[in-house]
């Protein structure tokens, strides 16, 4: 680590100052707003949550749920095969993103970029569903299908692709890479409208890897965050869905890494429970919860906030939510053999506390 331990109490200083005035400023002016005091009970509450096991064994399946197994309409089975695979990057993304995944193969998903510059075997798999509109989906299915002969790199199984089957999207990715890519080391789950800094996260694990570690599963960590019981949300959820005040830890679901141990026990778990609760994330949560494992923060992924464009965070960024015009410019700037030769300590501590979480809860509450 670059930074001296004086720096880093300086860091946490900030940061404790920076969420306390933060935090005392919402209650000084949103203490009528619900959202707000129900995000702080809960996060009490959550460490009986995280500590005990009725979250797990009341969500639990009388028996095996059957019908969950959907078929794959496209599948490349073999593209992990006789190869020492560092990190297998799963991209959520839906049928009518073609855009968005090509943008993704010119930059941060190019696998023979990382094979080229960094001497590790990556391997970038598009998840999706069936498109629901019966007037477009016979003609996306063929596009599909011609972009899945270009490239091989699509895994499509045949539900609806909705938000609200965002939880067999997870499925769907826990299946097929204990089916077919078992061999992978780590695996990452990201959105499509997100920017990976592949060049750092794959140096990262590479000196994990050299050490070895189990049990891992790092992201922006939500802690206590209490389910969203406001039916015009997005996100509701019913108390017969989840009844506690607060989900398990887990990680935002538009970026994390965990290793294959973890990949294998939450596809165990998730056959072991009602999928009904959609939101992926959280089911994630869930069902690692249920194995014993616990999500570990990790500074430099932004979670649903988006990283300042900055030399001083490109050395060490590892994704950023919410680009979609920009990704070609941010990765010829952010990979620039430049950018690491610039030390701009205290923004860098600064920018990275503040933005993101503040922008997760302005996300969640709408505020
Ligand atoms: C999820 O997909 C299944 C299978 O296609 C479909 O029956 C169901 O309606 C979808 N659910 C939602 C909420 O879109
Ligand atoms: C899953 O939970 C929902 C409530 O959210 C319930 O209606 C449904 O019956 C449950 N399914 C199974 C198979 O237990
Ligand atoms: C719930 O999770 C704990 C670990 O946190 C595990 O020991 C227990 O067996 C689980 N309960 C069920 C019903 O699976």
């Amino acid at each position: 680590m670059l930074l001296s331990s004086r720096r880093l109490r300086r860091c946490q200083f900030l940061q404790l100052l920076v969420t306390c005035s933060v935090l005392s400023l919402m209650l000084m002016f949103i203490q009528e707003d619900n959202d707000v005091v129900n995000h702080i009970k809960s996060y009490s509450y959550r460490y009986l949550i995280n500590s005990y096991n009725f979250v797990n064994e009341s969500l639990s399946l009388a028996k095996f749920q059957g019908t969950r197994n959907f078929k794959y309409l496209i599948n490349n089975k073999d593209k992990c095969e006789n190869e020492d695979v560092l990190l297998l990057l799963f991209v959520k993304t839906s049928p009518e993103n073609v855009m968005r995944r090509n943008a993704i193969r010119n930059t941060w998903g190019n696998e023979n970029y990382i094979r080229s510059q960094h001497d590790v075997a990556i391997k970038i798999v598009f998840a999706l569903g069936i498109e629901k509109d019966p007037m477009k989906s016979s003609l996306l299915q063929k596009k599909l299908v011609d972009e899945n002969d270009q490239y091989s790199d699509l895994v499509q199984q045949d539900f609806f692709d909705t938000f609200h089957n965002l939880t067999l999207k997870l499925i769907l990715q826990f299946r097929w890479v204990n089916s077919y890519c078992s061999n992978a080391k780590f695996i990452m789950s990201a959105d499509d409208d997100i920017f990976v800094h592949t060049p750092n996260l794959v140096s990262y694990l590479k000196s994990l890897d050299s050490v070895g570690v189990q049990d891992f599963w790092i992201g922006r960590v939500h802690r206590g965050s209490p389910p969203m019981r406001n039916k015009n949300s997005k996100y509701y959820v019913s108390y017969e869905m989840y009844p506690w005040l607060s989900y398990p830890d887990y990680t935002a679901g538009a970026a994390y890494v965990i290793s294959r141990d973890v990949a294998a026990k939450v596809y165990q778990a998730s056959k072991t429970l009602n999928t009904s609760l959609y939101i992926d994330d959280v089911f994630m949560g869930l069902c690692a919860n249920k194995m014993g494992i616990v999500p570990q923060q990790h500074l430099f992924f932004s979670g649903e906030g988006k990283s300042p464009y900055h030399p001083c965070i490109y050395n060490k960024m590892m994704t950023s939510h919410g680009h979609l015009d920009d990704l070609a410019y941010l990765w010829k700037h952010a990979t620039d053999p430049k950018v690491y030769k610039v030390h701009c300590f205290l923004l860098l501590c600064v920018v990275s506390q503040v933005s993101s979480p503040l922008r997760a809860w302005r996300l969640e509450y709408g505020f």
